[in-house]
């Protein structure tokens, strides 16, 4: 065993000794991670195991809909500062011990692998790990607890033997699409669109570190004080952005968008009543008849999902070059590269950004590209690429409604350098761009397509937007729901004929403005 090692494993058990902590003592609660005694740990429904009192909910989270089986182990130490919480010393205790068990054991089953590298979980190492924790027991150098709570104890050591420690079993949750840690003591996570506090905690700065360079050595990058931004993904393709000393202020930070193999389909977003029937044919007439669209909306708003959708629409016979920061889009057509931009890492320094990639796309023959996201100045190229022959591009861009959607595009084209005079780049915007589609995270946690805008011509220098379909927000619902319907304005799209022209032939009453309940 390394000298640090012991160490670590000395100091964990000096410390349940300082505190009086018997890890078969069990009785007085469960100190061994967040789950139930016996349970795995795992998210499930259950009683609150804890007899700390939940904290009081935040404005974060919705009182009225508190989510039962995620409060337990949520309250903090009197006195703690808000934004960093706290852990009450014995299930620090806990999770030191289940760390020090853990990096015994790794030694132990695979002596050349560093700590910091992941483990694959194959049965063979989990076998092997669960006998190695029996002989270290055994011999005397790590304590384990008994009884009912040696599984839950079992389980927090191969979660960081194999993966990201207290992350796993909120991962292992697929209810759960994204989980924001903050510090080591705050762990949101999002279930059905709502944002709930989970309870599951870090032992401290140094294990969520820990966890936190597990993510990032198989992508070549360092996390460090002169590294303290980390953009990246974990192997199922889930996307993780961290933020560490000194950039993080409270602590480590942590926020994942979990990855879902299941892509929702627009059939699935008009079940979710996130659009009408109507409105989800009338985007696939926009993307078959070679509009260009972007894409609006605010940070998991639904905006990738949706050019994922609309991009189902594109005949097969499109070739489509796709770019993106983390490829997130997918296409099931054949004739589809998909481009990925490059970051600096120690070993090799060079940097591709996306707008690197959308002048190569330009050289790679393709009928559209589309780019998962505008932020900077690549949105001048993208325009460009747009009126100059590849109609039917889509992107997205941040921006709260169709009108500032256009003034967004206007300072991302700024951002190119380029140094257009402003009548210039707003010509530039309305001949490229023939529709927005706004989507909208709502106030109770719905995703909506709340506009569908088609960007009609400049008079002077105003861009004369037309709203074709729009989400009538009417206020809440008792039950918290947001009240409210999708319905057409009345307004007919200019581009009426050329949809006509790719067999949308839409008939008038599929633009009136009709009110719910009447046909
Ligand atoms: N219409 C919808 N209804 C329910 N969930 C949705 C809807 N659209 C997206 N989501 C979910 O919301 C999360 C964020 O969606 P995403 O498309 O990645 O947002 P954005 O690209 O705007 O950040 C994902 O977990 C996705 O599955
Ligand atoms: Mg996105």
């Amino acid at each position: 065993m390394s000298r640090t090692l012991a160490d670590r494993l000395s100091r964990a058990q000096a410390e349940i000794s300082r505190r009086g902590l018997d890890p078969n003592a069990g009785k007085s609660g469960n100190p061994f991670g967040g789950g139930r005694p016996g349970g795995g740990g795992r998210l499930g429904p259950g009683k609150p195991i804890s007899r700390e009192a939940p904290r009081p909910p935040s404005p974060a989270m919705s009182s009225s809909r508190e989510h039962p089986f995620l409060m337990d182990l949520v309250a903090d130490e009197e006195g703690a500062a808000p934004q960093r919480g706290s852990i009450k010393p014995e299930r620090k205790t806990a999770i030191h011990l289940a760390v020090a068990a853990s990096d015994a054991v790794r030694v132990d089953i695979a002596p050349d692998d560093p700590l910091d590298a992941p483990l694959p979980r194959t049965e063979q190492l989990v076998t092997d790990a669960k006998a190695a924790l029996q002989r270290l027991a055994k011999a005397r150098e790590i304590s384990v607890p008994k009884g009912e709570y040696l599984k839950t104890f079992m389980g927090d050591v191969l979660d960081e033997i194999f993966g990201y420690g207290p992350l796993e079993k909120v991962l292992s949750n697929d209810k759960i699409t994204e989980v924001m840690v903050n510090g080591p003591y705050i762990v949101f996570v999002e279930v059905e669109g709502q944002i709930y506090e989970s309870g599951y905690k870090f032992a401290d700065d140094e294990h969520l570190e820990k966890v936190i360079r597990r993510i990032a050595t198989p992508l070549d990058r360092p996390v460090d004080i002169d590294h303290p931004l980390l953009d990246g993904r974990l192997p199922d393709g889930s996307r993780v952005n961290a933020v560490v000393r000194p950039c993080a202020i409270d602590g480590p930070n942590l926020t994942i968008r979990r990855f879902s193999l299941e892509k929702l389909q627009i059939r699935d977003l008009i079940d979710f009543k996130s659009m009408t029937p109507e409105m989800g044919k009338f985007l696939e007439a926009l993307v078959v008849s070679k509009k260009n669209v972007v894409i609006s909306g605010g940070t998991g708003s639904g905006k990738t999902t949706l050019i994922n959708c609309m991009s189902g629409f594109i005949p097969s016979g499109d070739r489509v070059v796709t770019i993106e920061d983390a490829a997130e889009l997918q296409l099931k057509q054949r004739n589809v590269v998909r481009l990925e931009t490059k970051k600096p890492s120690p070993n090799s320094t060079t940097e591709v950004t996306i707008r690197d990639c959308v002048r190569n796309a330009l050289r790679m023959r393709p009928e559209r590209i589309i780019v998962g996201e505008c932020r900077g100045g690549e949105c001048l190229d993208m325009l460009q690429a747009m009126n100059t022959g590849h109609d039917g591009s889509m992107t997205t861009v941040h921006s709260n409604n169709p009108r500032s959607c256009v003034s967004r595009l206007e300072t991302l084209v700024m951002m190119a350098g380029a140094d257009l005079p402003i009548d210039v780049v707003r010509r530039q915007i309305v001949d490229a761009v023939h529709f927005i589609v706004q989507a909208s995270r709502l106030r109770d946690g719905s995703r909506k397509v709340t506009y569908i805008t088609e960007v009609v011509r400049l008079e002077g220098d105003m861009p004369i937007l037309s709203d074709i379909f729009k989400f009538e927000d009417k206020g809440d619902l008792p039950n918290g729901k947001v009240d409210g319907f999708h319905a057409a304005t009345g307004n007919r799209p200019v581009c009426v004929e050329s949809l006509k022209q790719k067999g949308f032939d839409f008939p008038p009453e599929f633009y009136a403005r009709r009110l719910p309940g009447r046909r």
